[in-house]
């Protein structure tokens, strides 16, 4: 493996724990706006190639996702490459050790797979770590998958004024219920909308069938039932071209990062006439909230979180003025925040 350090990034570290057989990757991508933010990822890449291109992609839309927000932070992330040897408990250790190493440079917290007690043991190797737990006290941010789902519900709101229709009654096929997919199917759920789900694990869809009476799918249906939201909070590049030719929705709108499998994907679905919410404006509730208590020891309220509804509207609407893909437009604007540097955040 050649590693190279992409152009548009300050800082790349991959580390490896012999005894835990752990192999981690933090990428600092842009602190221009302020130290880097970004969850850990665990994943069972198949090549450590692989890796390091999704630590780069995930690293520069917390980038676009921070400048966005209106959050004094740059984007950064780190991956964890799972195998069946992994010792857990060693591999966290290793990258609590990593990000202590960079001095507040990056601060890190959830991401896919990586579980309170996961974040427990980084906590015990570094300060520069929002766990997520949500002790009712203030010693943390709070629940940073309930702040995701939060937003991604406003910003699904925004969409929805922009196809002229209401959550009650819509139609929003959920693929993934972990932490944020469940929390957003209850609030769907509560708003009257008409829910349909699939998680490649049962039991979450036997839970969200019984407490929240969705409609499972089997995974075969799930990128094909008509619907008017398609909501992806599983994982990234869902949306390739070919899924896209074929989305029966009127809108997109999930948590997941990079749902788009590539420009041409984006670029087809607005062709289509599909709006989609940029996924870096719709999942940055966790971003808003762990921000806010470590840049200034508060915990996040409720109205700042909904201010992503206010960006994905604002964001949708001049979208739709320009013709343009609100992808390409979201990420021109967030460039320029970076490059106009923190005064304007
Ligand atoms: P999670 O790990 O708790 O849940 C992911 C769920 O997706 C699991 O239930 C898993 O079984 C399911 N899944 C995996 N592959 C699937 C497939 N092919 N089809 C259907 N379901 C599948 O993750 P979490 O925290 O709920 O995050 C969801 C997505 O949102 C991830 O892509 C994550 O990167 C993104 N995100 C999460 C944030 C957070 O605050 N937790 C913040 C920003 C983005």
């Amino acid at each position: 493996m050649t590693v190279r350090l992409p152009d548009d990034c300050e800082q790349l570290l991959l580390v490896r724990d012999r005894a835990a057989r752990a192999t981690a990757l933090i990428c600092v991508h842009d602190t221009r706006l302020g130290p880097a933010h970004g969850g850990i990822r665990r994943w069972a890449y198949r090549s450590s190639d692989e890796a390091l291109a999704d630590v780069v992609a995930l690293a520069r839309a917390m980038t676009f996702k921070c400048a966005l927000a209106e959050v004094p932070a740059g984007g950064g992330k780190a991956v964890l490459i799972d195998h069946d040897g992994l010792d857990r408990r060693g591999a966290y250790e290793l990258v609590g050790r990593t990000v202590e190493r960079l001095e507040g440079r990056f601060f890190t917290g959830p991401d896919v797979n990586t579980t309170a007690d996961d974040l427990d043991v980084v906590a015990e190797q570094t300060r520069f770590v929002a766990t997520g737990r949500d002790d009712g006290g203030s010693g943390g941010p709070g629940d940073l998958a309930a702040a995701t789902a939060q937003g991604v519900f406003a910003a699904m709101r925004a969409l929805c004024r922009e196809l002229a229709t209401e959550p009650a009654g819509l139609h929003v096929v959920v693929q993934g219920l972990g932490a944020v997919g469940m929390d957003l199917v209850r609030r769907l759920h509560a708003a009257n909308a008409r829910v349909s789900v699939h998680d490649v694990i049962a039991s979450r869809v036997d839970q969200a069938v019984r407490q929240y009476g969705a409609t499972a799918l089997p995974e075969s249906d799930v990128l094909t039932t008509p619907c008017d939201v398609f909501a992806p909070c599983a994982l990234g590049s869902v949306l390739t071209r070919d899924v896209v030719d074929q989305l029966p929705a009127r809108g997109v709108c999930g948590a997941a990062n990079n749902i788009f499998a590539g420009e041409a994907a984006a670029l087809r679905c607005h062709e289509r006439g599909i709006v989609a919410v940029p996924d870096f404006i719709a999942n940055a509730g966790a971003l808003i909230a762990g921000a806010t208590f470590h840049l200034r020891g508060e915990r996040v309220d409720a109205a700042r979180i909904d201010r992503v509804g206010e960006t994905a509207a604002a964001v949708l609407q001049r979208a739709a003025a320009e013709r343009r893909p609100p992808s390409e437009l979201a990420l021109e604007l967030a460039r320029e925040r970076v490059e106009r540097g923190p005064a304007q955040v």
